[in-house]
């Protein structure tokens, strides 16, 4: 077993609502180790190169929301004037980049053995009306896509947590230099065994 580490960005909503603290206090409660922190305007580069200019990632955001929409039988078209999946995950990406320089956002690493799946399942589903309670997006939003896309703009959905140990480590490595993450032992690592 080897240990992962995952990118959490805690997005202008949840700083501009004061939950930094909140829900960084899950991934310590967890036992996950956090091994780097910081604040930081992003910058529209970071932000282009954090969400994948690939047409894997467009099709992927792009299909979530034409599912989301005919399961509640509405039109994409009206929104995006496309009912194109790709085109329409470009739509939302041009969104995410406006939505991420709202205010500064809050950066966290955090490194444990199956820290991926943890990080997820703490989080919960991506579309905070659909997370369960008890997780952080179901705990602190309801957003939905069809009012979000009304709106034009990216769910609200307060954090971002990587998917795979592959963006972990990339995620990682465009948001932090190597020295300003940290190795060190945790008290409870003697106990639990598994940090
Ligand atoms: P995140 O988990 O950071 O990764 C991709 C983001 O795109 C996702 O959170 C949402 O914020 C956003 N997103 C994906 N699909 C939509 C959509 N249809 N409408 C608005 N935002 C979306």
């Amino acid at each position: 077993m080897t240990k992962q580490k995952a990118l959490l960005i805690i997005k202008p909503d949840g700083v501009q609502r004061g939950l930094i603290g909140k829900i960084i206090a899950r991934f310590e409660r967890v036992g996950l180790k956090i091994i780097g922190l910081k604040f930081e305007m992003a910058s529209k580069e970071k932000v282009v190169a954090h969400y994948p200019e690939t047409e894997a990632w467009f099709a992927k955001v792009g299909q979530r929301t034409l599912t989301n929409y005919e399961k509640k039988g509405l039109d994409a078209r009206k929104v995006f004037k496309t009912n194109d999946a790709v085109a329409i995950g470009k739509i939302v990406k041009g969104w995410l980049i406006t939505y991420f320089q709202e205010s500064p956002v809050f950066m966290c690493v955090v490194e444990g053995y199956d820290c991926i799946e943890i990080v997820r399942k703490l989080s919960g589903n991506t579309i905070p009306v659909l997370a369960a309670p008890g997780t952080i997006r179901g705990d602190f939003s309801h957003d939905t896509i069809d009012l979000a896309n009304e709106q034009n703009r990216p769910l609200r959905n307060i954090i971002h947590a990587s998917d795979t140990p592959e963006d972990g480590e990339k995620e990682v490595a465009l948001w932090f230099k190597p020295e300003e993450l940290f190795n060190y032992q945790l008290a409870g690592e003697r106990f639990m065994y598994i940090i």
